[in-house]
């Protein structure tokens, strides 16, 4: 009995003695208690920042690691390499304020959403949405017209309904729908409309967001609703075979990232946040804080796609444009680096 003490007091003092000095075991100890496994080691680090009055507003990432980001204030797209922190610019749209959604619909091959962004997104806005080729690299692209969508509102969110059916949805912010657009043909009709993808009357007309496709599910968010759903849909049509589900109230999301952990990581835009919200409704801020910059004005999330950043989220902001930090502060959009730790490694 008295060895089993003595034992146990010399573990204890190891473990304690190794804690001290190894922060990676220190971690571990933290993360088979009761802790979440996700705060004690997150760490958050400017990648690029633009100048003042660039508005990033999403985000994809290309098979070799480089992240494509779109202007809403411009109508251009960005390469950011995360290694060497630089930015080229790959593309300008033409007849187009700014950009919205871009998505991967095969190995480095994006669909991109054009159009002219106004103060007022009540009215439609001749949204074009195009193909970005970039398996060649970004000095070889290919960019070509898919279609144009002239009765759209405020085409914004956009996800791959998967390389199989060449197709994609589109959220419509500010009528509160999702279109289906067949990537061969560009025909395009209206496939999930529903009261939890509609904006709420005398706030920005802002409802459905970003939009995710996963498991037979489209996952989106309602920004002005403050709620965070998901249907199931027929893959192939596009259209709903399930209940419209709210999967977490309170969530002031613009558009997200769906982790193979099976949780969403939301930008919280107006908020300064980033959040990991639980397909059970659970709410948790990972990076930021209402007064803070370090994602303000954050408007989406990718995640890393390489060994060396497949923990990583990779966060793009307006500069927190629509809702300055402590009511006055406004900077650059910039892409922020996420880094969950090292206890996540069932991330991706
Ligand atoms: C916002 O206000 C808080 C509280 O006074 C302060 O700690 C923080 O630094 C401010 N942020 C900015 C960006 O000024």
């Amino acid at each position: 009995m008295i060895q089993a003490y003595i034992f146990l007091y010399i573990l204890v003092t190891l473990i304690a003695l190794c804690a001290a000095c190894a922060p990676s075991l220190q971690y571990y100890i933290r993360a088979a208690g009761t802790r979440p496994p996700i705060d004690s080691s997150t760490t958050a680090s400017v990648v690029y920042q633009f100048s003042l009055g660039a508005n990033i507003e999403n985000i994809a990432v290309q098979s070799d690691g480089n992240l494509l980001v779109t202007r809403l204030d411009e109508p251009e797209l960005y390469q950011i390499n995360p290694v060497s922190q630089s930015a080229s610019l790959v593309h300008r749209f033409p007849a187009a304020t700014g950009l919205s959604g871009i998505t991967e619909i095969a190995r480095d091959e994006f669909v991109v959403i054009a159009g002219h962004f106004s103060g007022s997104s009540a009215a439609p806005a001749d949204f074009r949405i195009w193909k970005v080729d970039v398996r060649k690299g970004v000095h070889n692209l290919k960019v070509s017209r898919i279609a144009g969508i002239p009765e759209g509102h405020f085409l914004n969110g956009v996800a791959s309904l998967g390389p199989k059916e060449n197709a994609v949805l589109i959220a419509d912010s500010a009528f509160g729908c999702v279109y289906r657009l067949d990537l061969k043909t560009g025909k395009y009709a209206r496939a999930l409309e529903d009261k939890t993808m509609k904006p709420v009357p005398g706030l920005p007309t802002i409802g459905i967001n970003g939009i995710k496709v996963k498991d037979g599910y489209v996952y989106y968010t309602n920004s002005f609703q403050e709620i965070f759903c998901r249907v199931r849909i027929d893959t192939s049509k596009g259209t709903a075979i399930g209940e419209y589900e709210i999967v977490a109230t309170n969530i002031h999301g613009d558009d997200f990232a769906l982790g193979n952990d099976g949780n969403a990581y939301v930008a919280g835009n107006a908020k300064n946040v980033l959040s990991k919200v639980t397909l059970s409704g659970h709410i948790e801020v990972i990076a930021g804080d209402l007064g803070s910059t370090t994602v303000a004005g954050a408007t989406s999330v990718a995640v890393g796609r390489t060994r060396r950043d497949r923990r990583t989220l990779y966060v793009v902001t307006s500069g927190a444009i629509y809702a300055p930090v402590n009511g006055t502060y406004v900077e650059g959009g910039k892409v922020v680096a996420v880094d969950l730790g090292v206890g996540t490694t069932s991330f991706m």
